[in-house]
């Protein structure tokens, strides 16, 4: 089930290989959780065909012998603008989970986002390496409980909060409601604070447990007071994520927080839901350079993320492939996976004409 010593990762020359190699070796209901989106998964199968079908107007002539992929979020440097997406339950996909893909981030130098849903506690995997970590933040109903997970953030280092605005209840994921998708009762999910975990591990016929617990334990009336609130309660910088709307974006900035991320949640939330792509120029226009943006969702090749930055992102955010990288080879896999786009970044660059951050600009877009 888990990484073949006998196996090469290295086969893999790029991300689509690995999720290949990565479905080779995982059970089909973790594997169907973690490729799978909601309803026709239209919006996930679009998502990323929207990065394919921007041109490049590519310059020439630029020297760009050598290329500088640093980026400043938040007012931290980043050796590249690409951080690891929240997603939960890394365990599922190898025994080391959420420490290994810590370790392999700070080794890629590569920030990293904890979810709320992660299989070990949050303290382990900050104390795991020395790289950026934000934490990724669902809102209980229990206010008291959400609080507690931020202080216990704070009290941790994490440096900011991501708050996920994208799932008043849980996308129908319908691979998941024929697999009966549960949390095996071995695997902890620690940093629940003290919510019942006995939901996510029952099994049912044509049910998913994620999506009971999420019904009784988040909150659908979750609004923009809640984010006032949080920006209240806390000094560490809030992101808020799954914004697809320029008005929406101001909103947030009206509310006090420090940045937003252009998500449809990979797919897994509103089926057919406007692609972030085509979403970006919105959100960027509206937000005209106040506070850190950051665009997930297919982000597959170096050139998905010369596009994002060119429309006006800071950064971008790579879920699934670190998650294949961490089911193929552990800690190394994800850094392989890592390595492979850092590596295409610089190459997309270059052929762009492009050897800095600040080269990369709108008339890039055709
Ligand atoms: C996610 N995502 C997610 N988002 C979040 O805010 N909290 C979470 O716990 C999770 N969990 C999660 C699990 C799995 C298996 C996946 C695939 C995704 C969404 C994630 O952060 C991100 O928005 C998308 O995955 C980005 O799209 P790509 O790169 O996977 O196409
Ligand atoms: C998911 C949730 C947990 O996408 O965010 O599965």
């Amino acid at each position: 089930m888990h990484a073949d010593p006998q196996a090469s990762r290295h086969d893999a020359i790029n991300l689509h290989g690995l999720a290949a190699m990565a479905a080779e070796r995982l059970p089909a209901m973790v594997h169907d959780y973690f490729a799978g989106g909601a309803n026709d998964e239209v919006t996930l199968r679009a998502t990323r065909e929207a990065w394919d079908a921007i041109p490049l107007r590519y310059r020439v002539l630029r020297d760009v012998a050598s290329r500088d992929l640093e980026t400043t979020l938040l007012g931290r440097r980043h050796a590249w603008p690409v951080l690891v997406a929240p997603m939960a339950f890394q365990r599922l996909a190898h025994p080391d989970g959420e420490v290994a893909m810590a370790r392999a981030c700070a080794r890629a130098e590569t920030g990293m986002i904890l979810s709320t849903l992660a299989t070990q506690p949050l303290e382990a995997v900050r104390a795991a390496g020395a790289g950026v970590r934000w934490f990724q933040l669902y809102v209980y109903r229990d206010r008291q409980r959400t609080e507690q997970l931020v202080r216990r953030a704070e009290l941790a280092g994490y440096e900011a909060i991501v708050v996920t605005v994208d799932a008043p209840m849980l996308g129908r994921r319908e691979r998941d409601l024929l697999n009966g998708f549960h949390v095996p009762s071995d695997l902890p999910v620690p940093n629940l604070d003290g919510a019942p975990r006995d939901l996510l591990a029952t099994q049912a016929p044509t049910a998913s447990a994620l999506a009971r617990f999420v019904a009784e334990h988040w909150d659908p009336s979750l609004s923009w007071a809640d984010i006032a609130w949080l920006t209240s309660i806390t000094a560490l910088p809030i992101l808020l994520k799954g914004i697809v709307r320029g008005d929406d974006a101001v909103l947030a900035l009206e509310q006090g927080v420090a940045g937003v991320i252009v998500s449809n949640h990979g797919g897994r939330q509103l089926d057919t839901a406007v692609l972030t792509a085509r979403a970006l120029p919105e959100v960027a226009a509206a937000m005209a350079g106040r506070g850190t943006l950051l665009v997930d969702g297919g982000i597959r090749r170096g050139t998905d993320i010369v596009k994002a930055l060119a429309m006006g992102a800071d950064g971008v955010l790579l879920g699934r492939p670190a998650l294949w990288g961490l089911a193929v080879g552990g800690e190394d896999g994800v850094v392989h996976a890592l390595d492979l786009l850092r590596e295409e970044l610089s190459l997309a660059m270059a052929l762009c004409g492009a050897a800095r951050r600040a080269d990369l600009t709108t008339d890039l877009i055709g």
